[in-house]
């Protein structure tokens, strides 16, 4: 089947990218995530390496319900932000970041666990352009999100019930949620980072070219541990009423989500992770 076919050189072009015995490390590579270009001194960042990143999450994450301390947080951004592709042997060169044409429908997102544990989590998510990652949640954990290659828009929501909304139009399954992010990134840039219930907890990727991104999640998602993924969608009021779809109040946004069910075309295809190791 045509499809499947497709959906096998997919695949087979991610393992290559993964597989990709790739991409020798080289010193002079970083590049700052700033994109002021105006400075005529360049800024050399520090170097780190996936080792260092692991083994600095093994000292930050603490478990389920808690919330790494600001100065923990940033000296993790400051850690990803020097973390390039090919620390995960990876290149902007792979057959997979150059395919520029649009596949049509929902092309399948692919991810890879670089590592696990009981306290957070090290994931790299494959997104061919157009792909969508459908809004969801993160129960109860802090995620940081580093953009490695492409370009992708993201939109992120807060749950708010500060909004006085009559009665009337509230319904059990809709629930008010505060625009928190709606704009494109291009990577490098810097990490973004969401909260238990701050930050845009609730977002959706839209991959505009083929994008990897890493996640680090803290802790990681789990069924046992009642942190399973939910999805929404943004829908109108419970009222007819269209000026509710979307509530304005001074200069915030706000949108209402109904949870739904995983979309069918939302499966991702897991592979193995055969990029560097952590030790
Ligand atoms: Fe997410």
């Amino acid at each position: 089947m045509k499809m499947d076919a497709g959906l096998v050189e997919h695949r087979r072009e991610i393992n290559g990218v993964v597989n990709g015995k790739v991409v020798k490390k080289k010193k002079v590579r970083r590049r700052s995530s700033s994109s002021s270009s105006t400075t005529t001194m360049k800024k050399e960042l520090p170097f780190f390496t996936l080792q260092q990143l692991y083994s600095f999450c093994k000292n930050v994450f603490k478990g389920p319900g808690i919330v790494p301390p600001p100065q923990d947080v940033q000296n993790l951004c400051n850690i990803l932000d020097c973390l390039v592709p090919e620390d995960f042997g990876l290149s902007r060169d792979l057959p997979f970041f150059k395919t520029e044409s649009c596949v049509k429908g929902n092309p399948r997102v692919t991810y890879t666990t670089v590592y696990k544990c009981r306290d957070f989590s090290l994931v790299l998510f494959f997104l061919p352009a157009s792909a969508v990652i459908p809004l969801h949640n993160h129960p109860e954990m802090t995620v940081f999100n580093k953009l490695l290659l492409g370009k992708m828009h993201i939109k992120a929501y807060d749950w708010d019930d500060s909004v006085d909304v009559d009665c009337s139009k509230k319904s059990s399954s809709r629930r008010l949620a505060k625009l928190k992010a709606d704009s494109v990134f291009t990577s490098p840039c810097s990490t973004s980072v969401l909260y238990p219930t701050t930050g845009g907890n609730i977002h959706e990727f839209t991959a505009l070219t083929p994008c990897a991104v890493l996640d680090v999640l803290g802790p990681p998602y789990s069924k046992e541990d009642g942190r399973d993924c939910t999805y929404y969608k943004e829908v109108m009021s419970a009222s007819s009423d269209e000026t509710l779809a979307e509530v304005k109040e001074g200069e915030q946004s706000f949108r209402w989500l109904e949870e739904i069910e995983m979309p069918e075309n939302s499966e991702m295809d897991g592979i193995e992770y055969l990029g560097p190791k952590i030790i």
